[in-house]
């Protein structure tokens, strides 16, 4: 007989074009996410192309508008509520662009992972994100970049490391030229395996 699999509820945080989001849909169509099942998609941005990629999987999509809300407390709230209402028990941050307080990742210890366009610690913390932390890794000059999966905590981009992969960065690359090759060539290749095994540990200890 076939165990029987609980599998871990998950919920996508996005801020924009979603290819994060969109290696996870494929991974899970295709069964390399056994663990886990995608409930549902929060966008903290009002027109960001991940809630279409949700849609077209038959996800649920939710906006939150963070702009829409009178202070962070309120759209924190209006998260939560949707995280509690999808019964999510592991969260991914796919390209969301909000730093979440510390009272909301104190809700969910190693509950919480974050995918980041650099081998950390190197270009990682506050005000490193998307295209910024390329131009960051050219300006010094690195001949290895990468992505990492990490554990959230109340350290911008200081949790736990679940999974890293370097990239080499090419004479004559351009920021943008070096996104595309370290989303490729390691985010979309770490994200959906790190969160496999993060949903496991999770649905083992039901
Ligand atoms: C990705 O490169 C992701 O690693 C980065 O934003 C991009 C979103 O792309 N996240 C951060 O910089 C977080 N600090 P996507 O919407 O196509 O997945």
């Amino acid at each position: 007989m076939t165990e029987k699999i609980n599998r871990t509820k998950i919920a996508v945080l996005v801020s924009g074009g979603g290819t994060n989001l969109q290696a996870l849909l494929d991974a899970a169509a295709t069964g390399k996410i056994p663990h886990g099942e995608i409930v549902t998609v929060i966008s903290d941005k009002a027109g960001a192309y991940a809630l279409e990629r949700a849609k077209n999987s038959g996800i649920n999509a939710v906006l939150c508008d963070k702009k829409a809300f009178p202070s962070k407390e309120d759209f924190e709230a209006a998260v939560l509520d949707e995280l509690t209402g999808a019964g999510a028990e592991l969260i991914v941050l796919a390209g969301f662009l909000s730093i979440l307080s510390e009272d909301f990742v104190k809700r969910y210890p190693r509950r919480i992972v974050n995918v980041h366009p650099s081998l950390i610690p190197s270009f990682c913390g506050d005000g490193f994100y998307g295209l910024r932390v390329h131009e960051a890794a050219l300006a010094r000059g690195v001949k290895l970049t990468g992505a990492t999966v990490h554990f959230v905590d109340e350290i911008t981009d200081g949790g736990e490391i679940i999974m890293q992969k370097a990239v080499r960065v090419l004479s004559g690359d351009t920021a943008e030229v070096l996104q595309k090759r370290v989303m490729k060539q390691a985010e979309h290749i770490i994200l959906p395996k790190a969160v496999e095994l993060t949903a496991k540990e999770i649905s083992a200890k039901k």
